[in-house]
C-alpha cells in the first residue's frame, strides 16, 4: 500500500506569499502578485505599459537613478579619509555598488526611447546640493555622518527596493535581488560603524555622542524619503502592481526594524514627528 502524500509546507499558500519572501532570495514568477491586475503576465517590455503607467516607472527611476549618484557624491571625500584601511574599502565599494545602481536604473530609462534618454542626460548633469531628495543634498561632514547614513538613509533605500520586488514591471523586478544583496553590506557597514563609536568609544574613530549626533541629524531626513502619507501616485503605484507599500506603511515597517536596533547599541531613537519636512 502506497504511503499517504505528506502535505507540501506551500501547499496552502498563493503565489503571493510563495514568492515575496521580505528582503530574502525570491523564485521569479511571470505573473502580477498584486493590485488590480493579479494574475495577469507582467509587463516584459516599455511598449507594452500603458502610459501612464509607463511615465510612473520613468519618474520612480529618475529618483531612484537620482539617489545613487548623489549618494556618490557625498562619499566620494571619504574615500580616502575613511579611518582603516578595511573602511576605506568599504567607502570604494559602495561607491561601486552605487554606480551600479544607477546604471541598473538608467538602463530601465533608456528603453523608454528618446524619453527616458532625456531623463539619464539630465541626470547625469546633476551637481551635489540639487538632489531631488533632501538626505542626498547633505554633505558628509564627519565619520559618524557616514556611518549613520548608511545605517538609516541606505536602509529607507532596500524598503524601496523591497517595494519592488516582484512587481508588474518585469525588467524592474528582475533588477532587485542583486541591489538588494549589495544594499546589505551598506547596511551591515554603517551599523557598526555606528555600533563601534557607541561601544568602543575614543578607541575607534568618534565617540558615542557623536554617534547620537549623527543619527539625530539623519533620522528626520531618512523617514521624509518614504514622501507624504497621503498620496495619489503611491495609491497608483499599488493598484498598477509596481510598489507594494503606502508610503506610510513602508514607514511603519521601516521604524520597527531600526528602532530596537539603534537601542541595541545604547543609541535613542528621536520622536518620528521631531523636524521633519514631509509628513
Ligand atoms: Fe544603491
Ligand atoms: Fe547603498
Amino acid at each position: 500500500m502506497k504511503d499517504p502524500p505528506s502535505p507540501s509546507p506551500t501547499a496552502k499558500k498563493g503565489p503571493m506569499q510563495r514568492s515575496l519572501k521580505e528582503g530574502g532570495t525570491v523564485v521569479p514568477v511571470r505573473e502580477i502578485l498584486w493590485g488590480d491586475s493579479t494574475g495577469v503576465h507582467k509587463y516584459e517590455t516599455a511598449d507594452e505599459l500603458p502610459p501612464e503607467m509607463a511615465d510612473l516607472i520613468m519618474r520612480l527611476m529618475v529618483v531612484q537613478a537620482d539617489t545613487e549618484y548623489g549618494s556618490i557624491q557625498q562619499h566620494r571625500p571619504w574615500l580616502d579619509q575613511a579611518p582603516s584601511l578595511e573602511d576605506r574599502w568599504v567607502q570604494a565599494r559602495i561607491v561601486a555598488d552605487e554606480a551600479r545602481h544607477g546604471l541598473q536604473a538608467c538602463r530601465i530609462l533608456r528603453d523608454f526611447g528618446e524619453e527616458g534618454e532625456a531623463r539619464i542626460a539630465n541626470l547625469l548633469r546633476t551637481k551635489e546640493g540639487d538632489h531631488k531628495l533632501d538626505a542626498f543634498n547633505i554633505p558628509f561632514d564627519s565619520w559618524a555622518d557616514v556611518g549613520a547614513f548608511t545605517c538609516l538613509v541606505d536602509r529607507v533605500g532596500v524598503y524601496q527596493l523591497r517595494a519592488f520586488q516582484e512587481c508588474a514591471y518585469g525588467p524592474l523586478a528582475r533588477a532587485m535581488p542583486l541591489m538588494l544583496s549589495e544594499e546589505q553590506l551598506h547596511l551591515n557597514f554603517g551599523f557598526n560603524v555606528l555600533r563601534r563609536m557607541s561601544r568602543d568609544g575614543p578607541k575607534y574613530y568618534g565617540t558615542k555622542a557623536e554617534a547620537q549626533e549623527a543619527v539625530n541629524k539623519w533620522f528626520p531626513r531618512a523617514l521624509d524619503m518614504f514622501g507624504h502619507s497621503k498620496s495619489a501616485t503611491s495609491e497608483n503605484a499599488i493598484r498598477w502592481g509596481i510598489k507594494r507599500w503606502t508610503n506610510e506603511e513602508a514607514r511603519a515597517r521601516y521604524l520597527l526594524e531600526l528602532t530596537p536596533l539603534l537601542q541595541s547599541i545604547g543609541l535613542e531613537v528621536p520622536d518620528p514627528d521631531w523636524n521633519r519636512r514631509i509628513h
